[in-house]
């Protein structure tokens, strides 16, 4: 246990005591896994640097195909750049609607609904895959499975940054948006062409508690357990 404990590398930030952070919950893994959740609105007050570079952190701690950590972040706390974002995917989220046939009135209401929680948000986290270090195979089977682990571990890294950022007295929201986008996104922040926008996620401080959906009990999804 004790060597154990020796091999977990320094943090690269050093945080004051957690738990004296404003609503800091309490070390607890159990209930900190049950007590995330999804934060659809945040108060605009900013967000300490040093709890940005936490949560990145944690999320790079991540485990990931041979340990490629293919996750790649964009932090966004500019009001003019996330307004820029905010636009740029509306405009593509709006063409999107349309083509599903929904009428302007609901396009409009979706869209302020967006705009409002990507700009009340102090700080916005883009997550890109960077394929560039994933193994090549010559069929697209294994090519298939090959990308499907990277953006497995994409998955994991902002579950990881989620419950640090919970644990921190932070929420957060998981917004897919820039998956329906991804060029829109890229050109809009000027990114290079092998990084592919995956995931917004919303941090800062709670401006309400949201409503929680309740889970599947276990039996329903563990399948077989012999
Ligand atoms: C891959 C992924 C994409 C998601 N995209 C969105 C999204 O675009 N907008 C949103 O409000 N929530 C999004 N969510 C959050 C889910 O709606 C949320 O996790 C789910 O309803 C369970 O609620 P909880 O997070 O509060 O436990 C996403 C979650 C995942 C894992």
């Amino acid at each position: 246990m004790a060597g154990d404990e020796r091999e977990v590398p320094p943090p690269l930030v050093t945080l004051p005591d957690p738990d004296r952070l404003p609503g800091a919950r309490p070390f607890d893994l159990p209930a900190l896994v049950r007590g995330r959740r999804s934060v659809r609105r945040l108060r605009s007050d900013p967000v300490a640097p040093e709890l940005v570079t936490a949560v990145l952190e944690a999320a790079a701690w991540a485990p990931s195909p041979h340990g490629t950590q293919p996750w790649r972040f964009v932090v966004l706390t500019r009001h003019e750049r996330k307004r820029e974002l905010a636009e740029a995917m509306a405009d593509a989220w709006r063409r999107h609607l349309a083509l599903d046939g929904q009428d302007e009135e609901t396009i409009a209401r979706r869209l302020a609904g967006s705009q409002r929680r990507l700009l009340e948000a102090p700080v916005l986290i883009l997550v890109c895959l960077d394929p560039s270090d994933l193994d090549r195979y010559p069929d697209s089977e294994r090519q298939a499975a090959e990308r499907t682990m990277a953006i497995q571990s994409l998955g994991a890294a902002v579950q990881n940054l989620l419950l640090m950022a919970y644990r921190l007295g932070l929420d957060t929201g998981w917004m897919c948006a820039p998956l329906f986008c991804p060029e829109v996104v890229r050109r809009t922040l000027e990114l290079p062409e092998h990084l592919e926008p995956h995931a917004l996620v919303t941090l800062g401080y709670a401006a309400a508690a949201p409503q929680r959906r309740p889970r599947r009990p276990l039996e329903e999804l563990v399948v077989r357990w012999e």
